[in-house]
This record gives C-alpha cells, structure tokens and sequence, in this order.
C-alpha cells in the first residue's frame, strides 16, 4: 500500500530538478499526477520518469503565470479526475539583480512566476481541492525567505511572501480541510543553482557552511514533501519545514 494512493497530485514546475523527483517519488507512492511546466519536453521527460516508475501520469504544457492556462489546466483536471488532493506550487525563477537596480518588468516577471501563479492555483483549485476533504497544498519557498544573498533580494521577497501566504491560507482552508504547508529547502544542485555552483570557490563556501556538508539532493526534497502531502501530517498546517543540512541555523 502506498502513502499516496488514491490520490491525485498537481506539481508545477515538473520539469525541474525538484518537481521531476518529487513527481516520481509521488507516482511510487500510489498517486495520480499531473506533471505541469512550460517546458514541454521536460514535461514528457518527466511523465517518462514516472512512467518507467510503474507510475500514472500525465504531462501538460502549461504556462503558470497564464491566467487562462490556469484556468483550461484546472477545467482538464476536472474533466479527468474531479478531484484534486495535492497542489504543489514549484515552479519558479530566479533572478541575479541588485535591489536598486530592479527594474520594474523583473520584479513584475518573478512575482508573476514565483507569487501570482501559486495564488491563482491555490485560489482557483479549490473547488477541486476541497472534494475529498482530507488534501493539501505545499509551496516551495526557500531558506532565502529569512536568509539573504547579494543580488536576490527580489527571489528572496517572492519567497518569503509565499511562506506569509501559506499561513494565511492555512487559517482560511482549514474549514474545507485542505491543509497548507511550505518548504524551506537550502542550495540543491539543481538547473536553478547550476551557474552560480560551477564557481569551486562558491561550492566550497557553502559547504563549510553546511553542518551536513553536502547540497540537498532532489530525493530530500521530495521525501519532505511526501511527508507532508501524507496523511501522516494530517493536524500539520500553516508550517514551513527547512530541509537545510543545518544550514540556515549556523552563523
Ligand atoms: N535548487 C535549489 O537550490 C532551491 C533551493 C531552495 C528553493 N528552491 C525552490 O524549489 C523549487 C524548484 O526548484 P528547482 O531547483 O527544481 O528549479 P529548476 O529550475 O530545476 O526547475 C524549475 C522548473 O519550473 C519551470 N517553470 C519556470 N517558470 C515556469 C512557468 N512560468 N510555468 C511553468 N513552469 C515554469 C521550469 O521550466 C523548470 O522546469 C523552486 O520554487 C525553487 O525556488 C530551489
């Protein structure tokens, strides 16, 4: 028996590094998915992974911050599950800008990816959400909503508004029983880190700061999210779990 069966999971951002593993650890533990991003490829690539998982699935092209993507992604939902009982909001970007020089369509692009599109989702899909009355939302945020780099003040702003929204959204959803939750995970070798981790200078540094001296692999990522997407974390909402390596608690 699986941790998930029975139950149909949503996860933007598929195609990434966190969201493909996280797609296939799900489908193993018996969930339906829905794998999302508006990279095609790396959708399929994805629903292949799962697939060859023994998994069930199934690959969209969707645009997040497209407000009628969103809203034909959720009718197709509908239409073939009529119900929804995990929405992880993964997708996102970054940006290297300093805090003064932001310009207006940076900061507009990454609330758009990172904030908006996890609103929208977490707001329209409610009605799918509340269906079978035991399901649950995680957003992906970061140690980078209380932990601060040069140059990512705004990726940092976007995160920490996600954690603030969690909470608030668990208060509001937890009278439709649908839980919300958020992750706070440290530097992952993923596409998003990819350039700034090539620098061995960069990669040594971090590590030292690292009690568990080492980067996250996706699997922590995704096992933390299982956690919380399982029922096992049924009286667990408006939290924010740090899969850091210790990280963000050395000074
Ligand atoms: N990698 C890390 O070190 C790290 C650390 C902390 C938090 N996070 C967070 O974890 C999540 C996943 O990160 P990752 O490292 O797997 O990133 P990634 O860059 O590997 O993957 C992100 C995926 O999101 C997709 N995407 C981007 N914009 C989109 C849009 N508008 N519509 C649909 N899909 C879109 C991309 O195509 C990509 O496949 C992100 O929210 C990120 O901020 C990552």
């Amino acid at each position: 028996m699986g941790r998930l069966d029975n139950k149909v999971a949503l996860i933007t951002g598929a195609g990434g590094g966190f969201g493909r593993t996280m797609s296939v650890v799900f489908a193993r533990e018996g969930a339906r998915i829905f794998a999302v991003d508006r990279d095609e490829d790396r959708a399929r690539e994805t629903a292949e992974a799962v697939a060859k998982a023994g998994g069930d699935v199934r690959a969209i092209r969707t645009d997040v911050t497209s407000k009628e993507e969103i809203a034909s992604l959720l009718k197709m939902i509908e239409s073939e599950s009529s119900q929804l009982d995990i929405l992880i909001n993964n997708a996102a970007i970054t940006q290297r800008e300093d805090f003064r020089h932001t310009t207006d369509e940076q900061w507009q692009e990454i609330l758009d990816v990172n904030l908006t599109a996890a609103m929208r989702l977490s707001r329209d899909g409610l009605s799918l959400l509340k269906v079978s009355g035991k399901s649950s939302i995680i957003n992906l945020s970061s140690i980078m909503a209380r932990v601060h780099v040069r140059q990512l003040s705004a990726y940092s702003m976007t995160k920490a508004a996600l954690a603030g929204m969690s909470r608030a959204m668990a208060v509001e959803y937890a009278a439709f029983n649908v839980r919300v939750n958020y992750l706070c995970p440290g530097y992952a070798e993923t596409a998003m880190t990819d350039r700034i981790l090539r620098n061995p200078a960069v990669r040594k540094g971090l590590l030292d700061r690292t009690p568990l001296n080492r980067f996250a692999a996706p699997e922590d990522i995704a096992h933390a999210a299982l956690f919380l997407a399982s029922d096992e974390a049924a009286f667990i909402t408006g939290e924010g779990l740090t899969v850091d390596g210790g990280m963000s608690i050395q000074l």
